[in-house]
């Protein structure tokens, strides 16, 4: 249990040693020149007890001063009860989390939780629209990890559907005696090499996306390959597979260097299983109805105050629509994993998209009434015109080229003495620090512009700011002379500071998960990281005479540093050991 959670216990207790009986904790002080918390329950109380608040308060203050841990406890009108924490509480505090950051966390009930955050396209690079999702996915991932929930993430690769027919289509455009278009050939189509690489397959799609909005005929070819693949037509289904195998290792690796990764590498494709069986669930509960030779579902409900179109279940050219493939990997999730909550981390925009997919499901029952779908949008990164990130002629950004702009400016700023075989690596983990911190500063649904520059700072709110400060901590550690087991002394307002702070972790860590953003965290670990640094400017640490003090100063940079390492792995943020 968290030192904040017991000690609000405690608080609790006492309270009703004075013979109150309420649901209180500490909270932080906006009046710091009274105290560093309030206790403002006694005006609730008063109610209840019929009371006055001063009188209730009084009595509380009274057994709250038998306590050690508390000190300068006084009241202000009309009873707000104001107090700090002793100094040896708050050594108490630093050892406590000294001994493992674990014990300052709260570990919630088990429940098994479905984080769907990759959405990357295949045959498509993945682009600055994906970027959020897998940042703030992954990070969710290891933070509700973090505090006891069992978490799976899945890829959820969007592998079906027309773009895959309209690449087979350019593909047999551009290499038509390719044994899969011969429908004579008997040989094993999984030992045919496929002249084919991940770069070709991003030029094509783009390429046939557009020769199909000029070209009816191209289209409806496209269409028809589309249908050939669901149907897993010999030849079709298998190339089908090969692309999807090499475009699946290109994704792997920008996942990669994102520090990026899934538990399940599921797409689209694999959900249509459960199609049949969603249908007639859907079909069960006459929940389809056909308009205009396509079948619907009606999503809206009495009192909706803005549009809800139904959700289109299968199209008037029977091709199967998003939210179908949405609706059929709810189903497989049920009956696979059957999960108690599944989080879709995508652009804001397709808000409406899961809504009409989760009235659905809700209509026809797909999962139990308790179990949560939460749809978690995000805005978007910006380029300097305020408008979605574009390459300079206008173009998609993908997550690569992204990579490189920013890795481009962390390069410069590398340590000169940095060896030449080992800058690239280190470079580009500095960058992918930059490009998430920045990406977790803005709460979630802010839209925020993209500064390469500015990211890379090795001053003020950045990745690379945290990476420098946290290397320093260590290196600091490694100089040390003696050891170093317990803080025994606080000095320094700096020092009390930082046992307050780490006091909050916990409410800090509520507070992410329940807004499902990370700004709270990437501010915390900034104020950590800032308040540690004054302390460093002004003290001798190695180099301080008196042994205690030069103990207690490093055990508070070890806590510092562990800490700093804690929340930047949660945060998806690699140390490198110099840059
Ligand atoms: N592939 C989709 C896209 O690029 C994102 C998928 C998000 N997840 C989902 N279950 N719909 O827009």
């Amino acid at each position: 249990m968290s030192i904040l959670k017991s000690l609000n216990n405690d608080i609790r207790d006492m309270i009703k040693r004075a013979g109150y009986e309420i649901d209180v904790g500490l909270l932080p002080s906006n009046r710091k020149d009274l105290g560093d918390f309030q206790i403002n329950c006694a005006m609730s109380l008063a109610k209840i007890y019929h009371k006055s608040p001063l009188v209730i308060a009084e009595d509380i203050v009274k057994v709250l001063e038998e306590d050690k841990r508390f000190v300068n406890i006084n009241i202000a009108n009309p009873g707000f009860i104001n107090l700090s924490l002793s100094k040896e509480f708050l050594i108490d505090i630093l050892n406590k989390e000294n001994e493992d950051i674990y014990n300052n966390i709260d570990k919630k009930d088990k429940k098994k939780i479905i984080i769907d955050y990759g959405g990357a396209n295949v045959s498509k690079a993945l682009h600055v629209g994906h970027l959020r999702s897998a940042n703030l996915g992954e990070a969710m991932k290891r933070l509700a990890r973090a505090v006891g929930y069992d978490v799976l993430g899945d890829a959820h690769l969007g592998d079906y559907g027309r773009p895959l027919g309209l690449v087979l289509l350019e593909i047999k455009k551009r290499f038509p005696n390719l044994e899969f278009f011969d429908s004579n050939y008997k040989g094993d189509y999984s030992e045919v090499e496929l002249p084919i690489t991940n770069s070709l397959l991003e030029e094509i799609y783009p390429y046939a996306s557009l020769k199909a909005k000029e070209d009816e005929d191209y289209l409806e070819e496209a269409r028809d390959i589309t249908f050939k693949i669901q149907n897993r037509e010999r030849g079709y289904y298998d190339l089908w597979k090969k692309v999807v195998a090499i475009s699946k290792e290109d994704i792997k690796k920008v996942y990669d260097e994102l520090n990026v990764s899934f538990d399940l590498w599921l797409g689209e494709s694999d959900a249509m299983e459960y199609f049949p069986k969603l249908k007639e669930i859907f079909e069960e509960k006459g929940l389809l109805k056909l308009s205009d030779g396509a079948l619907v579902v009606d999503v809206s409900k009495d009192g909706d105050t803005s549009p809800m179109p139904p959700l289109l279940f299968i199209k008037s050219n029977q091709a199967l629509s998003y939210a179908t493939t949405d609706l059929a990997t709810i189903l497989q999730r049920k009956l696979e994993y059957n999960p108690n909550e599944i989080w879709y981390f995508t652009d804001l925009r397709q808000n409406l998209h899961f809504e009409q997919v989760f009235r659905a499901s809700r209509l026809a029952n797909l999962v139990d009434k308790d179990v949560k779908l939460e749809f978690i949008g995000f805005g978007t990164m910006n380029g300097r015109d305020g408008k979605p990130f574009k390459t300079r002629d206008g173009g998609i950004m993908t997550l690569k080229n992204l990579i490189e702009l920013i890795n481009n400016e962390t390069k410069k700023r590398l340590n000169p003495d940095i060896e030449e075989n080992s800058r690239e690596e280190i470079s580009k983990t500095v960058a992918i620090a930059a490009l998430k911190y920045a990406d977790f500063l803005p709460f979630r649904t802010t839209d925020y512009i993209f500064e390469e520059e500015k990211f890379s700072d090795l001053e003020g709110k950045t990745g690379p700011y945290l990476l420098y400060s946290t290397i320093r901590m260590k290196s600091l550690l490694n100089k040390a002379d003696i050891s170093y087991e317990k803080i025994t002394s606080i000095e320094t307002t700096e020092e009390k500071e930082l046992a307050l702070n780490i006091l909050n972790l916990p409410t800090v860590i509520d507070k992410s998960l329940e807004s499902k953003s990370l700004n709270e965290i990437a501010e915390y670990i900034y104020n950590l990281t800032s308040i540690y640094n004054k302390f460093y400017s002004e003290n001798k640490i190695i180099t301080e005479k008196d042994i205690s003090i030069k103990e207690s100063r490093l055990v508070l940079t070890k806590i510092i540093y562990e800490l700093n390492c804690f929340i930047l792995d949660i945060l998806g943020i690699k140390v490198p050991k110099k840059m």
